[in-house]
């Protein structure tokens, strides 16, 4: 067997899964997120070490298999984390999270020093929510905290370097820094030296599937582990949601609706990077990118609706009832911008809304829109795709969003595209098992193993009523956001 851990914001989980992929036991720990300020966003690195420990531990104790029997582990982590950790390999502070939007100057401020070379070296722009701007307003605003930093990681580095004692970051995960030389997958001089930091906070890179280390032995124990297990990289959570949905080769498309929501394409090409307009970023296959678009709360408004409106209720609960509601919600329109948003707009400062409320309308319309407006928050990704000439086929749904059929068939008329589900669906943390299965030799490919792990279930086709319904009511989506822009400005 081989285990894939998926160190997520609201939780870790830890699967185990055979050969053919089938999925043993599963476990999860949640942890705490701290908000200090509007729009900061940050977690205990220690929390998710102890988290990754109690559900390792857990899973060995429910599989009820032999230690010895599991062969590797990997991981998919959380994107854009700064962990920053002293010369002792002990965090200088909490990490700031990848929805943490208070570096609108540094974003700036890396614009400024470095112009067109950004993109041109990361195929990216400068957005608060990726690893370089927290760099720079760590070492700007918390000076002394910083002078004790002698190196970077991301989440779950942090956590594999705890396990292992090895520290490494894999292409995936460091493409989103703002730090990687995309195409040559080397940390960039120029940009360090533009920013006038030094190549030793870099961590050394590696590719998702390589083998890092054995578990240390204290590790092994706490966990029921044997220390002879073999750790590989891992990758970014969204590289791993793509490897776990099989998304492998250009012209395939995922959507996936966990706190944040992607719509994420596989490229083959380094060059093709929507200039800048969609993220770009190296695959955890190795010589592949994926490029996406990012809906900052996704999952994150749905729990917020239920935490602020309906405490005591499931989400089961919550949703019941939504499939008997028209689309359109009875004229009841969200947007999901509760932390701001990426993806179209990189902006920090919008906030989100319900408009068109009714006296009529229930608890139920309300959860309704709140599912509508994330899915055309990500509709707005995907047109980004579709006006540059990418053609979008079937579309692989992931995560939170792909658990309830009303949602996936929301997303079939909402997208106009054709949406498969997958069989006992895992999200990234199947993805990081099957690096882990490719680094024990167990396949010559992530495509071998993705025949074997990738299985898919049900389909979901566009209503043509539900789809011009829709399109008209997306065009008034796309409104909202200029014409609530001064409200939080
Ligand atoms: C991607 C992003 C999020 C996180 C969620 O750029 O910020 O999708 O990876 O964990």
């Amino acid at each position: 067997c081989v285990i894939g851990i998926d160190l997520g914001t609201s939780a870790v989980k830890a699967l185990l899964a055979d050969w053919s992929g089938d999925v043993l036991a599963e476990v999860s720990r949640s942890y705490p997120i701290f908000h200090e300020h509007s729009g900061w966003s940050e977690q205990q690195p220690d929390d998710w070490v102890a988290g990754t420990l109690e559900a390792l531990r857990e899973l060995v104790e429910t599989a009820n298999i032999s230690a010895d029997s599991i062969e590797g582990i990997s991981f998919s982590g959380q994107m854009h984390g700064l962990v920053l950790l002293d010369e002792a390999g002990n965090p200088v502070r909490n990490a700031i999270l990848w929805n943490d939007t208070r570096t609108t100057a540094e974003c700036r401020e890396i614009e400024q020093r470095l112009g067109d070379k950004l993109l041109a070296i990361t195929r990216n722009p400068a957005l608060e929510g990726f690893t370089l701007p927290k760099l720079l307003w760590v070492r700007k605003h918390e000076p002394s905290v910083f002078a004790q930093a002698s190196l970077f990681l991301l989440p779950k580095d942090y956590v594999r370097y705890r396990l292992t004692g090895a520290l490494h970051m894999d292409f995936s995960d460091a493409a989103g820094t703002l730090l990687l030389d995309v195409a040559s997958k080397t940390w960039s001089a120029d940009i360090l030296a533009a920013m006038e930091l030094s190549a030793a906070i870099c961590p050394p890179l590696v590719a998702s599937h390589d083998y890092v280390g054995t578990l240390l032995p204290e590790q092994a124990e706490r966990t029921g582990l044997s220390p002879a297990t073999r750790v590989f990289a891992g990758g970014a959570d969204n590289a791993c949601g793509a490897i776990g949905a099989g998304i492998l080769q250009e012209g395939l498309t995922m959507c996936s609706i966990g706190t944040s929501g992607v719509i994420l394409t596989c490229e083959q090409d380094s060059d093709s990077d929507y200039a800048g307009k969609v993220h770009f970023f190296n695959h955890g296959k190795e010589e592949a990118y994926y490029a996406m678009g990012v809906t900052l709360a996704a999952g994150y408004s749905l729990s917020w609706f239920k935490e602020t409106f309906a405490k005591e209720a499931s989400f089961q609960e919550l949703l019941a009832g939504v499939e008997s509601v028209a689309p359109g919600s009875n004229g009841l329109l969200f947007t999901p911008y509760l932390v701001g948003e990426r993806t179209p707009h990189a902006d920090a400062v919008i906030r989100g809304s319900f408009v068109g409320i009714d006296g009529s309308h229930e608890r139920v319309h309300f959860a309704r829109a709140v599912m509508e407006g994330i899915t055309f928050s990500l509709n707005e990704s995907l047109d980004i795709f579709r006006r540059s000439g990418k053609r979008i086929g079937t579309i692989v749904s992931i995560g939170g969003g792909a658990q309830n059929p009303v949602w996936l068939q929301m997303q079939a008329d909402v997208f106009n595209a054709e949406i498969v589900a997958l069989e006992h669906e895992q999200g990234p943390g199947l993805g990081a098992a099957m690096l882990a299965a490719l680094g024990c030799g167990w396949f010559e490919s992530l495509e071998d193993c993705a025949n074997a792990f990738v299985k898919r279930a049900s389909l979901y086709k566009p209503q043509p009523e539900a789809v011009a319904a829709y399109a008209g009511l997306f065009r008034i989506y796309q409104q909202v956001y200029e014409q609530t822009r001064e409200l939080n400005e």
